[in-house]
């Protein structure tokens, strides 16, 4: 039975509130766990639908996967397959991310193709391109990618993009290579950092993680290792952008602000407060706030999985904004529940022109993916009456007990089982 939010909006947000770890990280440090037979034991995972895929991605494998109260151990012994099947890796396309790690172990990995998702094709060309260069034959039959290497080869590989998911990919197949590999115009995500330093936390030899150039001298033993997932920098903006649009004042912790700059500046740019400090910041609603043009971009750049909170804000603003969308080809579909609930919104290409209003109504909506349900949410918390989200199994992939976390900050929001509204857009 899938479930709803049912949200009555009008409650400003006040307290304080702690981010989980970002799922962003803990799920690539989960597959690179898979790169040595020792534990490895990962602190300040979330209890999210995505890390549980993961885990049983692992599981399917041959991995032992324990996790309680945020802490995992695991221990990638002898595997038994190679092969992640399609009936998983369609629940979660980021499962891609244990064939870098396969190959480097065992020069082998099988892995079902993802397919498209809610926000656009998402290709896995680079990953593969990578790959191919690093000496990896590749074969597509019947679904499936088949990757060997009799031994991978370091390699100076230039991404035509920075992917977040190549470059992690690229980064441990190439712990596994023999001689140095070079990323050029390699993804600067702060997750990606996070992954490094797990890597290094390891044996391996990786410099540069942060930079567009990152060099990974391949071929040192690994051992297992002990890591605290970086806090999740989205949740930490959704949160921000609820106060902002509600109302209130809310201090978010556990997270560093230095891994969402231009986000809190454009938070300023509408007029919102924002204070940075030692491992979170506090966010002050200052309405009646500002439009503003926002794209977004690779980090350092306004990170796209912001993009549909953000949307709501500037809903909520006074004048024209346009928002641009650089990174995912189709990430406005969740733009026609927004309009349902009184979002003046206009999509030509990948250009939101939003017209302010002065007021947002409840309505019944549903969430078409992470985010889009997550700006649901916060549009349900600033309009006036209920709104109802379905779909949440969405939001739930992604963001640890959301409505408990805005339940403490005064919202009132509650899940319910939902009676006859899910399934978003019949065959999607
Ligand atoms: C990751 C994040 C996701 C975030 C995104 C961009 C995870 C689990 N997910 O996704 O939340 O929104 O980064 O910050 O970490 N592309 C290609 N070919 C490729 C790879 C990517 O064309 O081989 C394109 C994609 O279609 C997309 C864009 O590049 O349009 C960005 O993709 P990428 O950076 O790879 O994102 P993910 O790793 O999938």
């Amino acid at each position: 039975m899938s479930e709803v939010f049912v949200i009555r909006g009008g409650e400003e947000l006040r307290g304080s509130v702690r981010v989980s770890g970002a799922k962003n990280s803990a799920l690539k440090l989960m597959a690179a766990s898979l790169m040595t037979g020792d534990e490895c034991r990962i602190v300040n995972v979330p209890d999210i639908g995505d890390v549980r895929i993961m885990a049983e991605v692992l599981r399917h494998l041959g991995a032992d996967v324990d996790f309680r109260d945020g802490e995992m151990a695991l221990r990638c012994h002898e595997l038994s397959t190679l092969r992640a099947p399609y009936a998983l890796v369609r629940k979660m396309r980021a499962s891609i991310i244990v064939l870098g790690p396969l190959l480097a172990r065992y020069g082998h990995a099988e892995v079902a193709l993802p397919g498209g998702c809610n926000i656009g094709t998402r290709n896995i060309d680079l990953h593969l391109r990578g790959l191919a260069e690093m000496g990896v034959e590749l074969e597509m039959s019947h679904g499936y990618i088949e990757a060997r290497a009799e031994r991978l080869r370091g390699s100076r590989i230039s991404l035509a993009f920075p992917s977040v998911g190549a470059t992690e990919n690229l980064m441990m197949a190439a712990v596994g290579a023999d001689g140095t590999t070079c990323i050029e115009n390699a993804a600067r995500e702060p997750e990606i950092q996070d992954l490094a330093d797990f890597l290094r936390g390891m044996g391996a030899q990786v410099h540069g993680a942060g930079t567009p150039v990152i060099e990974i001298e391949g071929g040192h033993a690994l051992h297992g290792a002990s890591h605290r997932v970086i806090g999740d920098r989205i949740e930490a903006g959704t949160l921000a952008v609820a106060a902002c649009a509600a109302g209130g004042e809310v201090s978010i912790e556990g997270v560093s602000s230095g891994h969402l700059q231009v986000f809190l500046r454009t938070l300023r740019e509408v007029g919102a407060e924002v204070d940075e400090g030692e491992g979170g910041l506090m966010v002050r609603a200052h309405p009646p706030y500002r439009s503003c043009d926002v794209a977004t971009l690779p980090h350092p750049g306004f990170p796209t999985d912001l993009q549909p909170p953000m949307v709501v804000l500037l809903s909520l603003a006074q004048g024209i904004s346009v928002l641009t969308e650089n990174v995912f080809e189709n990430r406005f579909l969740y733009v026609d529940e927004l309009k349902r609930m009184g979002c003046d919104i206009k999509i030509e290409g990948n250009h939101a022109i939003i017209r302010g209003v002065t007021r947002l109504s409840g309505a019944e909506v549903c969430a078409c993916d992470l985010r889009a349900g997550a700006a649901l949410v916060v549009a349900g918390l600033a309009a006036e009456g209920e709104t109802v989200v379905g779909d949440i199994h969405h939001i739930d992939r992604g963001y640890e007990e959301l409505e408990g976390k805005l339940r403490a900050l005064g919202a009132d929001i509650h899940r319910e089982e939902a009676e006859g509204i899910s399934g978003w857009r019949e065959g999607c």
